[in-house]
C-alpha cells in the first residue's frame, strides 16, 4: 500500500487512475481546484480530498508519490504553458520539497515532433521533471479512446465518418483510460520505469482513422459511408485563422485549435523513429487488454459514455 497524491483527478485519466489506486487498496489524496467544492465532482468516496495547495496537501496526507494527470482543458497557448508547464512544474517542486520518493507524470506521444504550443510546454516541464531529483516515470500515451469516439452521433445521424486524405495518413495504438492508469500506476514498482520517458499504446495492431469509421459503422450496425476532407482545406483554414489572429486575440486562438486539428490530421500517435523521421508501429510498446473495438460495441449499447469537452480535440 502506498500513500499516493493524484493531480488532475477530475479529467479523464485522473479518476481513472484515482479508481485503479483504490482498487489496488492504495491510499489516495486528490488535489481539486475550488469550483469543485461545491460536489459533483463525481469522485469516489474512498479519495480524500484536498482544496489548498500541492503543498498543503502533501503535508497532510503524507503522499509517498505524486501522479500527475493534470492538463489545460482547452490546449490554447497561454492555458497550456500555466497549467501543463507552471502549475506541473511547482507541483514537481513541492513534491521534491516534501520528500515525495516518486512522480509519475502524464505526458503525449505528440511532443516526439512538437510543432503546437503545449507539445512545448509538456516538453519543457518533462525536462523540468528530469532534472529534479526525484525519481520520475513519463509516460507518453498513445491516442485516447474518448478522442476517437467524437464521431458516434454522426454516425448514428446517418451521416458520413469524416477522415482527411485517404484515411490512411495516420495511426495510432488506442489505449483505454483504465489500462493506462493501471500502467501510469505500475511505475511506481517497475524499476524498468524509474526515470524513463515511457511512450505507450494499447493491445494490438495501429488502426487507421478508415478503420476507426468502419469498426463504429459496425459497433453501431450501420453502413460504412466516409467523407474524405482534403488536408488543403485544413491548410486553408490554418492559413486564414493565422491571418485574421494578427488582429484578434479570439482568432489566434481559433487558429491555434486549428493547428491542433491539423497536427492529428496528419500525424500518428506512434513511436517516431528518429533516424528514418517515420512512425513505427510494430516498435510502439503496448500495454493492457481493453479494445476500442469493445468500446465501440459498449458505446452502441449505451454501456458507456464520452466527456469531450473542451478537449475535444485531442
Ligand atoms: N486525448 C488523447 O487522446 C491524448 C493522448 C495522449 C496524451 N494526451 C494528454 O493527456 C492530457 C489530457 O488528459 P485528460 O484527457 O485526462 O485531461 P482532462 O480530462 O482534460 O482533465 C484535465 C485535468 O486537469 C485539471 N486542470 C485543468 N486546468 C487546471 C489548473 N489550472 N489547475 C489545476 N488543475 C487543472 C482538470 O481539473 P478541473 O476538473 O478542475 O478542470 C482535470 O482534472 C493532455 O495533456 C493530453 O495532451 C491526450
Amino acid at each position: 500500500m502506498t500513500r499516493l497524491l493524484v493531480l488532475g483527478a477530475t479529467g479523464t485519466i485522473g479518476r481513472a487512475v484515482v479508481d485503479a489506486a483504490l482498487e489496488a487498496g492504495h491510499v489516495v489524496d486528490c488535489v481539486l481546484r475550488p469550483h469543485h467544492a461545491q460536489g459533483g465532482h463525481g469522485l469516489p468516496r474512498g479519495a480524500r480530498l484536498h482544496f489548498g495547495t500541492v503543498a498543503q496537501a502533501l503535508e497532510a496526507g503524507g503522499a509517498e508519490a505524486v501522479i500527475c494527470c493534470m492538463a489545460s482543458r482547452t490546449g490554447a497557448p497561454a492555458d497550456a504553458w500555466a497549467v501543463d508547464h507552471d502549475a506541473t512544474a511547482a507541483a514537481v517542486a513541492a513534491a521534491r520539497a516534501a520528500g515525495v520518493s516518486h512522480f509519475v507524470l502524464l505526458s503525449a506521444i505528440c511532443v516526439q515532433r512538437p510543432k503546437l504550443a503545449f507539445q512545448r510546454a509538456k516538453l519543457a516541464v518533462e525536462a523540468r521533471l528530469a532534472q529534479s531529483g526525484l525519481r520520475c516515470s513519463i509516460v507518453r500515451p498513445t491516442a485516447y479512446f474518448k478522442s476517437l469516439s467524437g464521431q458516434l452521433e454522426r454516425l448514428r445521424a446517418g451521416k458520413p465518418f469524416l477522415v482527411f486524405g485517404d484515411g490512411r495518413v495516420t495511426a495510432c495504438k488506442p489505449v483505454s483510460d483504465g489500462d493506462l492508469a493501471r500502467y501510469m500506476l505500475g511505475c511506481l514498482d517497475t524499476p524498468a520505469r524509474w526515470n524513463r520517458v515511457l511512450p505507450i499504446g494499447g493491445p494490438g495492431p495501429a488502426i487507421t482513422p478508415l478503420e476507426q469509421g468502419a469498426m463504429l459503422a459496425r459497433a453501431l450496425g450501420v453502413a460504412p459511408t466516409f467523407r474524405h476532407v482534403p488536408l488543403r482545406l485544413m491548410d486553408g483554414i490554418v492559413a486564414g485563422l493565422s491571418l485574421a489572429g494578427r488582429m484578434s486575440p479570439r482568432m489566434a486562438a481559433k487558429a491555434e485549435l486549428a493547428r491542433i486539428g491539423r497536427y492529428y490530421a496528419t500525424e500518428s500517435m506512434l513511436l517516431l523513429d528518429p533516424a528514418t523521421g517515420r512512425y513505427d508501429a510494430a516498435a510502439t510498446p503496448e500495454t493492457g487488454t481493453a479494445t476500442l473495438e469493445d468500446f465501440y460495441g459498449r458505446l452502441a449499447r449505451g454501456e458507456a459514455r464520452v466527456a469531450l469537452g473542451a478537449h475535444s480535440v485531442f
